[in-house]
């Protein structure tokens, strides 16, 4: 008979956040095993190498629904408990409507939204109490933010979607987070910067933070069963914006501090 293993699932890992949550993951001895998911099989492998736990590359694109197919049966075929699951596969682009494609539009909502879903609810029937969500939404979700309009939509659809989750889950003991940080310093820029109107319709990411402190914040407040880890002062002043200014207002203030 084998034996049930414990293993955190993170996708996004082959950089920034998500691989920064497999070496915080990794050095807290949470699981037998961590299998790492993104595109590129060799960053995996490199992620792999740098951590003692052992663990699983698996390239797969998540805004494809074969890719997450494969992921289920990999999952199904094994008695595995899912300790955590990390969803930080992600990407934004600066730009407006009429400079950013169509492709790259969609792309973002698939990736963004639907690929986090399915990942989230393939993982769930292999959770039980005391296993751990955290889903990697941003700032971006606390308001309108015009040229980059899809990917703020986009993470305000994360964070309703877990808070709403983490009610469903109630009395089940598997706790789900939001992590909404400002800017940080990982190859998001790099790519958001990949459009007509990327090079100056975002200015800077002011005060970008660690992908460490931001990973380190989040597993405490995951810990705390918090259902938002703002992981900064800025963040968590963005939140309560968010909350009580009316979004034309916020949006001038984002019209002003995008031009910098
Ligand atoms: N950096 C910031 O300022 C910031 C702030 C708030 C929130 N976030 C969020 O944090 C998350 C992680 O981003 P990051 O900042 O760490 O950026 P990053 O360094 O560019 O990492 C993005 C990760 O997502 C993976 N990925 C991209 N497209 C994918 C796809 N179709 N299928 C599977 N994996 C895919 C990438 O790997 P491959 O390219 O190998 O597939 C990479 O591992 C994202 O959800 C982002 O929206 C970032």
């Amino acid at each position: 008979m084998c034996a049930t293993k414990r293993i955190a699932i993170i996708t996004g890992a082959s950089s920034g956040i998500g691989r920064e949550f497999a070496r915080q993951l990794d050095e807290r001895h949470v699981a037998d095993e961590l299998w790492l998911i993104a595109r590129s099989e060799e960053a995996l492998e490199q992620v792999l190498e740098d951590i003692s736990t052992p663990g699983r590359a698996i390239a797969a694109d998540l805004s494809k629904a074969e890719d997450i197919d494969r992921v289920r049966l990999l999952l199904d075929d094994g008695d595995f408990l899912v300790a955590y699951l990390v969803n930080a596969a992600g990407f934004g682009k600066f730009g407006s409507w009429k400079t950013i494609d169509q492709a790259a539009e969609n792309a973002m909502i698939d990736l963004n939204c639907r690929g986090l879903v399915d990942m989230t609810r393939l993982v769930l029937p292999h959770m039980e109490r005391g296993s751990r969500i955290i889903q990697v939404a941003s700032a971006a979700a606390f308001a309108p933010l015009p040229h980059m309009n899809v990917y703020a939509a986009s993470k305000a659809f994360v964070l309703r979607y877990t808070r709403g989750l983490r009610w469903e889950l109630h009395g089940t003991g598997i706790t789900a987070t939001a992590l909404c940080p400002t800017w940080v310093r990982t190859g998001f820029e790099k790519v958001a910067r990949q459009t007509d109107g990327g090079q100056h319709d975002v200015g800077h990411l002011l005060g970008a933070q660690k992908a460490s402190t931001v990973v380190s914040r989040a597993l405490l407040a995951n810990k705390l069963h918090f259902a938002v880890a703002c992981a900064s002062i800025p963040s968590f002043v963005l939140r309560i914006i968010g909350k009580v200014v009316p979004s034309c207002i916020t949006m001038a203030g984002w019209e002003a501090l995008r031009r910098i």
